[in-house]
């Protein structure tokens, strides 16, 4: 395993590893957060939540770590814009700088917008109604934070935030590695209970079965 790529920031230490097999890993404080040969549930956060809109012109993605995400919003045509915040600026460096590959290509596409920055202060911050769907995949899911300051993502606070900066018809999809059944309970009192969706769905991680979450708020 070669490291490719290192930095500290006040949340700890960022790396990047190349494994054997060229395949590239991104670690925080020693933590797995991600993979580039696994990417199946990246891409379905992105191609079922752009499902449920009938016009995504307009959508923020909460956390770029590789990209994938990303990569398969801008695969819908009727996407327009895409605003991507990132908290760690060195993962963003090394997106633009081809330190991981595929970044550089990615971040040309016109329609995306790099934001470094807390995506809970982007969202604060937001004018109101400017994105159509808001999806955020900052943590493993509200029961595994990769650092504990997301805590009050997962908060009426910061989903009211949320809400507000979507447009009416628009939804704010949060992925949850876990069933989790109190974000279930907070977004039903933001948006109201029989506008709170929890969607399940079968992943085969390299011959291992795994479920993950889709928390949909309809605003
Ligand atoms: C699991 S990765 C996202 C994976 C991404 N969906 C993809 O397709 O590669 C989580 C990312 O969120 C970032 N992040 C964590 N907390 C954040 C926050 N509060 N605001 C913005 N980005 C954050 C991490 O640095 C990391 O890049």
């Amino acid at each position: 395993m070669e490291q490719v790529a290192a930095s500290e920031s006040e949340r700890g230490q960022l790396v990047l590893r190349r494994r054997e097999d060229g395949s590239i890993e991104l670690r925080a404080n020693g933590v797995f957060v991600m993979d580039t040969v696994e990417t199946s549930t990246e891409v379905a956060l992105a191609v079922r939540a752009l499902g449920l809109h009938a016009d995504p012109a307009s959508v923020l993605i909460g956390g770029l770590g590789l990209g994938f995400t990303l990569q398969a919003t801008l695969a819908d045509e009727r996407v327009r814009h895409v605003a991507v915040v990132e908290i760690e600026p060195a993962l963003v460096g090394w997106m633009r700088d081809g330190t991981i590959e595929h970044g550089p290509a990615l971040l040309a596409d016109s329609r995306v917008t790099v934001h470094v920055e807390d995506v809970a202060v982007a969202l604060r911050e937001a004018p109101r109604s400017e994105y159509d769907l808001i999806l955020l995949d900052v943590d493993n899911g509200p029961g595994y934070l990769v650092h504990d300051a997301n805590a009050g993502l997962y908060r009426a606070p910061a989903l009211e935030d949320a809400r507000r900066a979507t447009r009416p018809g628009g939804m704010v999809v949060v992925w949850s590695a876990a069933e989790a059944t109190d974000l279930e309970e907070t977004m039903g009192t933001v948006f109201g209970r029989f506008r709170t969706e929890a969607i399940s769905y079968d992943v085969d991680l390299q011959g291992r079965p795994e479920t993950y979450w889709l928390y949909v708020g309809h605003c």
